[in-house]
């Protein structure tokens, strides 16, 4: 499915755009996807990566001569990346692997944003199973999480590193902690911006702002457009 998910994600891509790489396993399929149709059609591409992760599978799949820092491109055309759950309404959490102020980044600039997915992620209530990432400033994730739970209730948890070769929390990209957060209720679209405004807090993995989102779900029936 991912694979099928990459091979329709990757039509949207056109010759000498900059193209915003997304992180997590469907986002990985659509670099190899992309890969095979630069090295198979000579498709020409600058790449901006979410994550030190995608920036690794680019380098793996000979993309890595096209990869630049975000602050070396001036726009970007399209960006491609999974997500953990999508509402109904198309708002979407990301951020279970850690990712999402890159792909705030990134995706939030991008002129075509299209989000691969399996259709399980569809849910009627956002959050279902996933908490809400909100990445936070080391130094501050205490008064954040106390913040958070005072103003909406619900339960906190600073995610750990369970990776092995490292103890305590884990580290994001940026170098910050990350909050996980079970809502006592659904996310609306204005919390996104109330929880950015608390003092500490990077960003989080609530995308409301993305209504326009191209999204692709496959289930066994194929790929359709929500
Ligand atoms: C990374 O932090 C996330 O936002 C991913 O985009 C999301 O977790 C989707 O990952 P999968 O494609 O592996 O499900």
């Amino acid at each position: 499915m991912k694979e099928l998910l990459a091979r329709k994600a990757v039509e949207f891509v056109r010759d000498g755009s900059v193209v915003g790489l997304g992180s997590g396993s469907t986002a990985k399929a659509f670099i190899e996807e992309l890969s095979r149709a630069v090295a198979e059609k000579g498709i020409r591409v600058t790449l901006v990566a979410t994550s030190i992760d995608s920036e690794l599978k680019a380098l793996e799949v000979g993309l890595g001569p096209y990869l630049v820092p975000p602050w070396a491109v001036d726009s970007i055309d399209l960006a491609v990346d999974g997500a953990d759950e999508i509402s109904r309404d198309r708002m979407f959490i990301k951020g279970g692997g850690g990712a999402m102020v890159r792909e705030k980044v990134v995706d939030y600039r991008a002129s075509t944003l299209v989000i691969i997915a399996e259709a399980h992620k569809l849910v009627d209530r956002l959050p279902s199973n996933r908490p809400i990432p909100i990445e936070v400033l080391p130094a501050a994730w205490r008064l954040v999480a106390r913040d958070v739970e005072r103003r909406w209730g619900g339960k906190t948890e600073l995610r750990a590193c369970k990776c092995g070769g490292k103890l305590g929390p884990l580290i994001s990209d940026n170098g910050n902690f990350i909050l996980d957060w079970v809502p006592p209720g659904p996310a609306y679209p204005e919390l996104e911006d109330e929880l950015k405004a608390i003092p500490g807090v990077v960003d989080t993995g609530l995308f409301a702002k993305r209504r326009d989102a191209v999204i692709l779900l496959a289930d066994e029936r194929g790929v359709f457009a929500l």
